[in-house]
């Protein structure tokens, strides 16, 4: 189906890949509702995701989630057509949650289940809200998905098009960020930390490095043009903090966090331009939770101007994990619909069968 003739659908949308209990409610690209718990205290303890306490809170909290989720669409459960869920990447543990409570209601209501992958849900946040342009209409475009778990670059010639281009080899943006402030003692989660702690530092004052060496990309460490490696970044910052501790010393931080925040930004703004150069497109699709991030929103701003491409960033209440995506890419005939392929797939990757 086009997404045009399936605007008027009704989806119900369940998401609970990692540590957020969401559920949602659109017709067509029009958000009816979105209800999302965040676990973020819950984690915070322990510094990052435990996936027993996250599969533990989806258990108590997806019921009321989606009942104030139905109740704020204003419908009733008769009047949904379908209940789109995330089947993967994510936790497993967290993942069976959803899907049993996406299966119990479709059999309920006879209505027909739709397994989402999380990541294309993500690159499909940019489009939810029906004032923006329509998915096809973009393409061909990059995607980039940047998020706690995920970072990678997509060539995108249509829904459901996609040929990965490049990805993180290590930790992923996100990741980059949480360990870094674990580092600067910002706490968790780390993106935002390090966002408000960059403010008025100077970004130039440590020469963090920006991704791998030219020279350590090739056929020999298998890292390809377009990937990303951060994990030597979170050592030098390490590294950085023993010679120069910056406790007690909060302008000292700020010209570190912003340091350590350019480093990323540009590592990522690097890969964006270099996708765009080299595969010729149009249009730069932005989404996932560090997407947020304000630099990373400048900087793309800038370089799509320079490029001369359309720049298209998730609203911020679509960045972190929703279901509004979920729900919104099975109205538009995304997803895989039926029974057989609601099952848990922790490891589910996207674009990796290439377009042709
Ligand atoms: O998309 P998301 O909610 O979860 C995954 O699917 O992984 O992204 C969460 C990640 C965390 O690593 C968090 O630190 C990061 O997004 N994040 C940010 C910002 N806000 C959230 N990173 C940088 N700057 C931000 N303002
Ligand atoms: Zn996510």
């Amino acid at each position: 189906m086009t997404e045009a003739a399936c605007r008027a659908m009704i989806i119900l949308g369940i998401e609970t890949s990692c540590d957020e209990t969401a559920a949602a409610v659109t017709r067509g690209r029009e958000v009816l509702s979105s209800v999302v718990y965040s676990q973020v205290a819950a984690h915070r303890p322990y510094g990052g995701v435990v996936p027993e306490i996250a599969s533990r809170h989806h258990l108590e909290h997806l019921p009321g989630v989606l009942e104030e989720a139905l109740l704020a669409s204003g419908l009733g459960w008769g009047e949904l057509d379908a209940v789109a869920v995330t089947y993967g990447p994510g936790l497993a543990t967290s993942l069976l949650i959803g899907l049993s409570a996406a299966k119990g209601l479709a059999l309920r209501l006879a209505r027909p289940i739709v397994a989402i992958n999380h990541l294309e849900a993500h690159l499909y946040s940019a489009f939810l809200d029906p004032s923006a342009p329509g998915l096809e209409s973009v393409c061909p475009a990059l995607a980039l998905i940047v998020s706690g778990g995920h970072t990678c670059l997509l060539r995108v010639e249509g829904l459901g098009k996609y040929r990965l281009l490049g990805w993180t080899r290590d930790d992923a943006a996100g990741e980059a960020f949480d360990k870094g402030a674990a580092l600067l003692g910002l706490g968790y989660p780390g993106g935002p930390a390090i966002d408000r702690a960059s403010a008025g530092g100077n970004a130039g004052a440590v020469a963090f490095p920006r991704g791998p060496r030219p020279d350590r990309r090739g056929p020999e460490t298998g890292l390809g043009p377009l990937d990303f490696s951060f994990s030597g970044l979170k050592t030098s910052l390490l590294n950085y903090l023993k010679a120069d501790p910056v406790s007690g010393r909060p302008e000292r931080l700020a010209d570190v966090a912003a340091s350590y925040q350019e480093a990323i930004v540009d590592a990522l703004a690097r890969g964006v331009a270099a996708a765009v150069r080299r595969e010729n497109l149009r249009a730069i699709v932005v989404s996932g939770g560090v997407s947020l991030n304000r630099r990373l929103r400048s900087r793309l701003a800038e370089l799509a101007q320079a490029l001369g491409c359309r720049l298209l960033l998730a609203r911020p209440e679509y960045c972190a994990d929703n279901a509004a995506m979920v729900a919104a890419l099975a109205g538009a005939g995304g997803g895989r619909a039926g029974w057989n392929d609601a099952d848990a797939c922790p490891g589910l990757s996207l674009g990796e069968d290439a377009l042709d």
